[in-house]
């Protein structure tokens, strides 16, 4: 049976893509191996437990004597999905960047260059290329990261086409825009303004809110990623785009009339340093493979806010307690659910108290 190392596998992408080779590809088994930070979590696994072509490895990709025995048994594909992946914790604090997304790989790298692998495929991402005023990338346009989370995703591109070109590690990176979905941790855009709408907290918007990113679903990442590691030619480079530019405060709209909740609570805030204006890829090379998006952001973002109306349990405990602590650097108590946030301040500056949307309240289109 062939074998597959899904590293970062108990993130928000890599569970889904476990879910998504382990219904496609009933001949594979699986192995995640994921050091479970803050951002990876066993409930996204949960229903593989038990299942044969299943195995759960706890530990760090940067631990060459973990690393080396687990490609010792045999590999035929390697997923890379294991980072540190949020731009404003890597502004805070870049060294777990550089020590998991760079020397990480690096130690993955040297193990493939070890024990030889069918495939090795690096998630990398769009922010790797930096703000894009206009047109779009190419897989051959300079990179010019602009955070230390690009920058140490792009340090590890280029770790992968040199132990491509120089010890023939068969490996492919990938690039994809941003990804949306169920189970993403609530300190992305997305899940945080649903979950703080959801409280009827305010939703922090940074800047003047007109930073566009392009919108790419979680499963049509994950089909693009098998495509590209049975399809992609080994030392090549895939961008993979969801073809839904917003600017955010559209999408903070959007999810705010989903939810019947006035945009009042949109709260502009002080910018991120160095934040990228836009991204955007010309995606053609996947697309000669084949593949394509299949999600509508419309619909994918109704169902995501559909999911976080229904798995408070999932999303609650990562946005309280001990986890708590970095949202209120970030943002501040006024932010934030609990006896310690003030109640909810409306756009005319009369007090109220917060609203919390019935769960089984409909989605609005
Ligand atoms: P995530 O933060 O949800 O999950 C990361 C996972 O990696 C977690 O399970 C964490 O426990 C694990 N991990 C972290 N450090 C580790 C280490 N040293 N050893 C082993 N496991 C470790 O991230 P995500 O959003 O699922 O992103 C997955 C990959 O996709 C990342 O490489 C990211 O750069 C890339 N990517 C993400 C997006 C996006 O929009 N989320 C877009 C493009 C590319
Ligand atoms: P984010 O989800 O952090 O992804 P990335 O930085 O990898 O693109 O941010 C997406 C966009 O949303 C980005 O332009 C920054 C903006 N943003 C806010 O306006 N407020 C927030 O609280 C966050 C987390 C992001």
């Amino acid at each position: 049976m062939a074998r597959a190392l899904i590293t970062g596998g108990a993130g928000f992408i890599g569970s889904s893509f476990v879910r998504h080779l382990l219904r496609r590809r009933t001949g594979l088994s699986v192995v995640v191996l994921d050091k479970l930070t803050y951002a990876g979590n066993p409930d996204n696994l949960r229903e593989f437990e038990g299942d044969p072509r299943y195995r759960f490895v706890r530990g760090d990709i940067a631990d060459a004597a973990t690393v080396d025995a687990l490609f010792s048994e045999g590999l035929d594909l390697v997923f890379n999905f294991a980072a540190e992946s949020h731009v404003d914790r890597s502004i805070h604090a870049p060294d777990a960047f550089l020590r998991t997304d760079v020397y990480g790989a690096y130690t993955l790298l040297e193990a493939a260059r070890r024990r030889p692998v069918g495939r090795f495929i690096q998630i990398s991402t769009d922010e790797v290329y930096g703000s894009v005023a206009s047109g779009a990338c190419s897989e051959d346009s300079p990179l010019r990261p602009s955070s230390p989370y690009a920058a140490s995703k792009a340090a590890a591109d280029g770790l992968v086409h040199a132990y491509w070109v120089t010890y023939g590690v068969p490996a492919i990176v990938t690039r994809a825009t941003n990804n949306y979905g169920p189970r993403q941790y609530p300190e992305k855009i997305i899940p945080l303004f649903v979950t703080n709408a959801l409280d009827g907290l305010p939703l922090p918007l940074y800047g003047d809110g007109q930073n566009v990113r392009d919108w790419l679903h979680v499963e049509d990442h994950c089909a693009a990623l098998l495509c590209v590691a049975e399809g992609g030619e080994v030392g090549g480079i895939y961008n993979l785009g969801g073809g839904n530019e917003r600017a955010n405060v559209d999408v903070a709209r959007r999810i705010l009339a989903a939810l019947g909740l006035p945009r009042s609570l949109i709260r502009p805030v002080a910018d991120r340093p160095g934040h990228d204006r836009r991204y955007a890829l010309d995606c053609a090379r996947a697309r000669d493979l084949g593949w394509r998006p299949r999600v509508s952001f419309e619909a994918g973002l109704e169902a995501t806010i559909a999911w976080y109306r229904d798995n408070r349990a999932w999303w609650e405990p990562l946005k309280s307690g001990a986890a708590a602590a970095y949202f209120r650097r970030q943002y501040g108590a006024s932010f934030m659910a609990g006896p310690s946030a003030p109640p909810h301040r409306a756009a005319s500056g009369s007090r109220r108290p917060r609203r919390r949307p019935s769960p089984r309240r409909p989605l609005a289109g």
